[in-house]
């Protein structure tokens, strides 16, 4: 949410922070904005919409040229998407550029205070508050190296809610500062140049070398001096240095029309990438990084899974799996309800977030309320040296490598994985019912990447007919046990792409009142459990055949070999057998290919779907 990129170095600032932002574009496309230091002054240029936008404006009026500088794309929060609310933010001199990511909660107040002092604001954004301040704190700042960041820490005390600033100054003509509470950050080091980025994608082209930033921290970075970070309080303090472990090629399309489509093809190699590792030869599962010792893992008698949107959905397929595995009762939450309804928290209580970001403001604040209440922390995450991992007791890393669309696709499948491993793992310890259960089904985790494989290879007409339903106006999901939520993770994947309303269902719940909007025509969509569960196979199918006779029109995923569907369905999509608590590993991806052609079919953007974000830093 808002992407944020700082640079000063021997190269073209302009060009360093452009390529930055087209690789932040992910996380907003309101608009776009840069600000260089150049001739003892600040030149900008932004403009409302998405970076190519900018991009035309600077081809139009060039900036004069600069080796520092700045860039924001914006997600909007407060004010419109419109030319004046985009990023940067000058103060009322001219001499101060700030741009932000996040909601800067007491922004009314202090906008009075600036205004009662004289000033004028040009927008209607709260982060121009913090132009103002700057500038005028800046001025009462005694002159020496290190005044603007001094200046930066005074002004974020005083500042409320979740932000992350970066701001220059005329006066120092070297110089970019940071401030970050609650809201993403890192530090780039290259040779003899440095980088600020909301994420690694912002320089990986440049460097892999990155230092991670803790809460309630001034960055300074300086072209002789270096990267120097402090508390808010101005006490040094030494950030954590880490190298990134994919490089720019990950970051780019690769010849696919659409992120998505690199991402969902990524699928077989990002689950393999997950399982590389966690295994003994003998099939034993090895979680070291799970900095939870056995005893702690025994004594939990109660599991939460928390996340939002599709990570949401991970977790209500990850109840199913850890409850046969384990026999813990486990209960899923959306992160934003979760702290506010004073969920039943103790020691024994294991909290499991996941979230592909790390940086789910709605996802972290859960976190910190059950750690607060004393229960044990458990990220399920993808982005490394992200805040969620590094706030909770222990994490487990999807190695799904970046998530650039906007809509998750690898993300989903490696977090599905990621907590069967978890489910796994603890069934291991604890020791459980199904004894031999646990080296069987790690061995079916290793044949899931060749399982996606197999479904990849057969898309085409999976696409085909997403180029006919291009017309529709609504459409149903449908499915029960694991199927339910892929079903809701169909919906949702058709909704944000295609702003097609769909809704996904438990399909025994059709008959209690959905059953009612099914008409001639209306596409249904029907995720069919394995045969080998007889009993719920047998349901679904009846199911279908309930739509069919009211004029469905009706799209059956089922495994291959299921020759009972084919009488009641107008289309089957086929996925190889696999056992039922991981099918939704396999019967995920038509949906992920579906919704990203009738989407593209319709002529929308893929990657960048409209009102939303990749990574939602506000609550
Ligand atoms: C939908 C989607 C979102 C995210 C949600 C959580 O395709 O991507 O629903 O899953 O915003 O994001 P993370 O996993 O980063 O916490």
């Amino acid at each position: 949410m808002c992407g944020i990129v700082g640079y000063v170095g021997p190269q073209s600032a302009l060009g360093v922070v452009l390529e930055g932002l087209r690789r932040l574009e992910y996380r907003g496309y309101d608009s776009a904005g840069v600000a260089v230091l150049a001739d003892g002054g600040q030149s900008t240029a932004k403009k409302a919409g998405k970076l190519a936008n900018l991009e035309k404006v600077l081809a139009d009026s060039p900036l004069p040229e600069s080796t520092i500088g700045i860039g924001h794309t914006r997600w909007a929060t407060h004010g419109g998407p419109t030319d004046r609310n985009a990023h940067p933010h000058l103060s009322a001199d001219g001499r101060v550029a700030v741009i932000h990511n996040g909601i800067i909660e007491n922004f009314a107040t202090l906008r009075a205070e600036c205004e009662a002092a004289g000033v004028e604001f040009a927008s209607e954004t709260d982060t121009e508050v913090a132009a103002h301040l700057l500038a005028a704190t800046y001025q009462g700042t005694p002159e020496g190296p290190g005044r603007l960041a001094e200046a930066m820490r005074t002004v974020s005390r005083r500042l409320e809610g979740a932000f992350t600033l970066v701001a220059s100054h005329a006066d120092e003509p070297d110089t970019l500062v940071a401030s970050r509470r609650n809201s993403p950050l890192v530090v780039g080091v290259g040779d003899g140049e440095y980088f600020l980025g909301s994420d690694v994608a912002a320089f990986i082209a440049h460097t892999r070398e990155a230092r991670e930033l803790g809460q309630d921290q001034v960055v300074e970075i300086h072209r002789q001096r270096g990267v120097t970070v402090t508390t808010f309080d101005g006490a040094p303090a030494e950030p954590k240095a880490y190298t990134v472990d994919w490089d720019a090629a990950a970051a780019e399309k690769g010849g696919f029309d659409w992120f998505m489509l690199k991402e969902i093809a990524e699928q077989p190699r990002a689950i393999a990438d997950t399982l590389l590792g966690r295994t003994d030869g003998q099939g034993k599962l090895v979680l070291d990084e799970v900095r939870l010792t056995d005893q702690d893992l025994r004594d939990v008698d109660k599991i939460f899974v928390v996340a939002c949107g599709t990570a949401y959905h991970a977790g209500l397929i990850a109840k199913y799996a850890i409850e046969h595995w384990t026999r813990i009762p486990v209960e899923v939450e959306v992160a934003s309800e979760f702290r506010y309804r004073d969920p039943v928290l103790d020691r024994s209580t294991l909290v499991v977030v996941i979230s592909q970001s790390g940086e789910t403001m709605d996802t972290l604040m859960a976190l910190r309320h059950a750690k607060d209440q004393k229960a044990r922390v458990l990220a399920i995450c993808n982005a490394n040296g992200s805040t969620i991992p590094r706030e909770s007791d222990a994490v487990l890393y999807t190695h799904a490598g970046p998530e650039v669309a906007v809509a998750s696709t690898k993300g989903f499948l490696t977090q599905l994985v990621a907590c069967y491993l978890v489910g796994l793992f603890l069934a291991q310890i604890r020791g459980i019912k199904y004894e031999d259960e646990v080296a069987a089904v790690v061995a079916e985790l290793h044949r899931l990447p060749e399982a996606v494989a197999q479904v990849l290879e057969q898309m085409e007409p999976v696409r085909e007919l997403g180029r006919s339903m291009a017309e529709a106006d609504r459409m149903l999901f449908l499915g029960r046990h694991v199927s339910f939520p892929v079903a809701l993770e169909g919906a949702l994947k058709l909704k944000e792409l295609a702003y097609i309303h769909a809704e996904g269902f438990a399909a025994g719940e059709l008959k209690h009142g959905p059953i009612a909007v099914v008409d001639e025509g209306t596409p249904v969509v029907v995720v069919v459990p394995p045969r080998a569960r007889d009993l719920l196979h047998g349901k679904v199918v009846s199911n279908i055949q309930e739509v069919r006779a009211r004029g469905a029109r009706t799209i059956v995923i089922a495994e291959e070999g299921d020759e009972d569907v084919v009488p009641y369905a107008d289309h089957v999509i086929r996925v190889p057998r696999t056992p039922t608590l991981l099918a939704p590993v396999v019967t995920t991806v038509p949906l992920q290919v579906l919704a990203c052609e009738i989407a593209d079919s319709r002529g929308f953007d893929v990657d960048q779907p409209r009102n939303l974000a990749k990574s939602v830093t506000v609550e």
